[in-house]
């Protein structure tokens, strides 16, 4: 169990139980007034939420015992993500999924369901008009990487198949980048498809390969500046929405991949991490496909999807 507690060696401010009686007494005094200021807060959920922030707020501030040079630097920092925030780029998402906040989200609101699977990050790069390819297709639209034959079930928690399951599935290249951070207008590496009769999906992706988040901004500075790496493990995202069945968002992870451990928006489940075979470039492909002399892959991925 790691230790959570504040390094006394390292830290030279003391938490708020080493100052003085008088001094506590004025510190604990303004959480009071604070919290009262939203007692009442018409909308009993809202009330709730922001007293919860700000004792928890202010427990931060005491324990670090917070210089004034630090509360400066952190407002410069949020102005900086909300500066390179548009349309475009999400940092404040970002910054979520790097201090664990979103997996945390994730995982209060996905509790677990029989063996349905689990979700994990949606990520900065979904697109809600991608493609749509009929079962056996090939979502790589000419992006680069090995050819890797994908396939599953869609099925409910009491094993039933889902048809007509609609499957989004998104992926980077072989380069590390999805076809949103090109400049150019293409649209590859993701698409959609329907479960069969029998819930049953398959279709032609690339074989996953790990990259960075994007981390030429504020979040990226933030891990340089404190050691960690911007690295995602290799993963292929799924969104598997069907009737009366709660939505899933997850990804793949790839078995052996060495940044599984250390994925920089803490999105590995055990459960996720699956088989990515590699096949000689002389065995029949599942479809007939001709691949000539290139090597590819094969994964199986099982969904069971939670009651809405
Ligand atoms: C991704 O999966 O591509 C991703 C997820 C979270 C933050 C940045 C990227
Ligand atoms: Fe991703």
């Amino acid at each position: 169990m790691p230790d959570r507690s504040l390094n006394a060696d390292t830290v030279p401010a003391a938490g708020p139980h080493d100052v003085p009686k008088a001094q506590q007494a004025v510190e604990e005094r303004l959480i009071d007034t604070v919290l009262q200021s939203f007692a009442d807060c018409e909308d009993p959920r809202l009330g709730q939420v922001m007293q919860a922030l700000v004792r928890h707020l202010h427990a931060f501030v005491r324990e670090v015992r917070l210089t004034e040079e630090e509360w400066d630097k952190a407002i410069e920092f949020l102005t900086e993500v909300g500066h390179i925030t548009d349309d475009r780029r999400q940092e404040f998402i970002l910054l979520s999924d790097v201090l664990g906040a979103s997996m945390q989200t994730i995982n209060v609101n996905n509790e677990a369901c029989g063996d349905a699977t689990e979700a994990t990050v949606f990520g900065p790069f979904f697109v809600d008009d991608a493609p749509r390819i009929e079962q056996g297709g090939d979502i790589s639209g000419g992006a680069v990487g090995q050819p890797c034959w994908v396939e599953g079930t869609v099925r409910d928690t009491e094993g039933s198949p889902v048809p007509n399951a609609r499957i989004e599935v998104w992926e980077a290249d072989e380069d590390g980048f999805y076809d949103l951070q090109y400049t150019d207008d293409r649209v590859s590496g993701r698409a959609h498809l329907f479960s069969d009769d029998e819930g049953g999906f398959r279709f032609w992706g690339l074989t996953p390969t790990p990259y960075p988040i994007p981390h030429d901004g504020p979040v990226g500075r933030m891990l340089a500046a404190t050691g960690r790496s911007p690295m995602r493990a290799s993963h292929l995202h799924f969104m598997v929405t069907a009737p009366q069945l709660r939505t899933l968002v997850t990804h793949i992870f790839v078995r052996g991949d060495e940044l599984l451990e250390s994925d920089t928006v803490f999105g590995v489940k055990d459960s996720l991490i699956k088989d990515f075979v590699q096949q000689p470039a002389d065995a029949p492909t599942p479809d007939g496909r001709e691949l000539g002399d290139r090597t590819w892959a094969r994964a199986r991925f099982d969904i069971v999807l939670a009651p809405a």
